[in-house]
């Protein structure tokens, strides 16, 4: 897969894309990444990539020329690119969405900045999209976010090691607690029955431990969750617990 980084600030990414995971996917070649200086797309002397907002108020906004210039040099070499802009005003970026990115070939993430773009940029990307309900000082981390938890996703990228099936939202659950030496930290110990080496009741207490939190923490996510009859039942006991310990 190839990953295009459209931004001002090209130093940003000097960092996250030669760590960890992101550094070791380029290395085993499953994963390109270039980043594009929006300044190489301005044609005047001052390489001027902002402007006044049109109707007053504070801040710059991106202008639109140079962005679409270099949109289009990204689709002149490659019409199968799918562009997303990062904003505050797009939609929500889910697991499902990431797994939707990770299953195409390449990606054009395009960082607004300061107040804003030119909303006519709209007609030139394929989607806007948010990392959360609040606001970045520019769309570089939001970037790092989407690259990173599309990388993850790619064949090979996390190889054996790899637990991205299982974990948080791929189920449709948050993620089961996990633990390593010492067993005792501070009078904190780990779970017994993960010292037991009985497989299939690690399986099924990972599992309640899954769903415990999640009604827990993000009750919200039980409604589009997957749940077995089992899951069912174990969860209408924690409920039942619940209630006489309120009641
Ligand atoms: N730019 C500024 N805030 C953002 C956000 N929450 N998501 C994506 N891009 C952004």
């Amino acid at each position: 897969m190839r990953i295009d980084l459209l931004t001002l600030f090209p130093d940003f990414f000097a960092g996250p894309l030669t760590q960890s995971i992101l550094r070791r996917a380029q290395e085993q070649g499953a994963v390109s990444f270039r980043v594009i200086n929006l300044r190489d797309f301005t044609t005047d002397r001052h390489r001027t990539a902002d402007d006044r907002p049109f109707g007053g108020g504070p801040g710059m906004v991106l202008k639109l020329e140079p962005l679409v210039a270099a949109i289009r040099a990204v689709r002149a070499e490659d019409a199968a690119v799918w562009v997303v802009l990062l904003s505050p005003a797009g939609g929500l970026l889910t697991q499902k969405k990431v797994r939707e990115l990770a299953a195409r070939s390449h990606l054009l993430l395009v960082c607004g900045h300061y107040e804003g773009v030119d909303d006519r940029l709209a007609h030139y990307v394929d989607e806007e999209l948010s990392i959360g309900d609040y606001v970045l000082t520019g769309g570089e981390p939001a970037a790092v976010v989407v690259a990173d938890a599309v990388v993850r996703l790619l064949p090979a990228v996390l190889g054996c090691e790899g637990s991205a099936a299982e974990e948080s939202f791929q189920t449709g659950l948050l993620d089961h607690p996990h633990y390593t030496r010492p067993r005792v930290f501070e009078g904190h110990a780990v779970p017994e029955i993960l010292l037991s080496g009985d497989h299939a009741a690690v399986a099924r207490w990972r599992r309640q431990e899954a769903l415990r939190r999640t009604l827990r923490r993000r009750p919200d996510l039980l409604a589009r969750a997957a749940l077995t009859p089992a899951d069912r039942d174990f969860l209408a006991r924690l409920r039942e617990i619940s209630e006489q310990q309120d009641g």
